[in-house]
């Protein structure tokens, strides 16, 4: 069996690669979301066929509160039309609203070595921090491949956490193809110049688990308090110590995407010609200043009925058609329904 090119989302004919992408609705977007990916999914609707999901299947790993589920996939679809996702130009979709993603899965769980996910260090690390030892926990990564597949997807904006997954996504398809004929392409990993954003504590990647996290749409002032909090070089004792921009999450790294100055904050900070008060104080305004016009739009589209089922209903007529080819596709060449 050969491969079929992918149909466009956009009805045009088939000349630009396929973006896929997808985030769970486990909590309130943040800088690392932001900066890691979300950045990416904007950048990349201009030039890609792009398809961006929130991940709600992938979330009943986490959240196990029905009502709540719902809650913040609304929210994420507001956070993510804030932020610039534009419905005219990417597919924006509710995982659930395609149980093909859960069957595809299904299909390649039946391809994958347990051992593989066994070794996966995201499932390690989610066991260390309690999260449930389910299925769905193990099998995260196979939904996760079967999200891209399903789509044909070969570009994918993630931050670097999402590396070995994505690893995985390749490996599975080149099992799946091996037994059964080429029918995936093999997915890449695309990176933002900010591929691991660290938390407040400066020593942890920013996640919603670590609770270390400065959410873009919080008040004003709460992003302030957080920024004030910021762990900077702990070696920097006394306002007259130089400091090490290289250990720095404040102004070695954050103050890099807020600002063009950022080697003048640097050398300030090595020459104590600036105290890290006034760093993160300068950092916290352009935060805010930078996340306002978003925070202003996000508020007007939360105001607008309707507008969330209006943009998951649009995103979802789109993409069906490319997914009940692939899974044609998948059924004809493993042998299952009737051709
Ligand atoms: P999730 O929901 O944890 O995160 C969404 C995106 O944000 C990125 N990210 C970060 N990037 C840099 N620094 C950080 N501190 C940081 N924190 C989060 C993540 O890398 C991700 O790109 N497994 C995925 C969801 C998923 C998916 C997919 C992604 C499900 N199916 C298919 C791509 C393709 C996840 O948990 O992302």
């Amino acid at each position: 069996m050969t491969q079929t090119a992918a149909q466009p989302i956009s009805g045009l004919p088939q000349a630009r690669e396929r973006v896929f992408s997808g985030i769970q609705p486990s909590g309130a977007s943040h800088l690392g979301n932001y900066l890691g990916a979300q950045a990416n999914y904007v950048a990349m609707q201009a030039e890609y066929d792009a398809i961006y999901a929130i991940v709600d299947y992938h979330a009943l790993t986490t959240v196990h509160d029905g009502e709540e589920l719902r809650r913040l996939t609304h929210e994420m679809v507001l956070d993510l039309l804030a932020v610039g996702l534009d419905p005219d130009r990417c597919a924006l979709i509710r995982q659930s609203d395609m149980p093909e993603h859960a069957e595809l899965c299904w299909v390649l769980n039946t391809v994958v070595p347990v051992s593989w996910l066994e070794r996966t260090p995201t499932y390690k690390e989610k066991r260390q921090q309690g999260v449930d030892n389910s299925m769905g926990l193990l099998d995260y990564p196979v939904l996760q491949a079967a999200d891209i597949v399903i789509y044909k997807a070969t570009r994918v904006p993630v931050g670097k956490d999402q590396a070995a997954h994505l690893e995985l996504s390749r490996e599975i398809v080149r099992a799946f193809n091996r037994r059964y004929g080429s029918v995936f392409p093999e997915p890449q990993a695309v990176y933002t110049e900010s591929p691991v954003v660290l938390g407040i504590d400066g020593a942890t990647k920013m996640s919603k688990s670590a609770g270390n996290t400065i959410p873009i749409f919080a008040e004003p002032d709460e992003i302030r308090r957080l920024v004030m909090s910021m762990v900077t070089d702990p070696l920097r004792i006394k306002r007259t110590d130089p400091g090490r921009p290289e250990v720095c999450n404040v102004c070695g790294n954050l103050h890099r995407f807020f600002g063009g100055d950022y080697l003048q904050i640097q050398d300030g900070e090595r020459t104590a010609r600036t105290g890290c008060v006034e760093t993160k104080q300068l950092l916290a305004d352009r935060i805010i200043a930078f996340f306002e016009p978003m925070r202003e739009r996000r508020a007007e589209l939360a105001a607008t009925p309707g507008i969330v089922e209006e943009v998951l209903a649009a995103g979802a007529a789109k993409v069906r058609p490319l997914l009940v080819e692939t899974m044609r596709e998948v059924h004809d060449a493993v042998g299952i329904g009737t051709r």
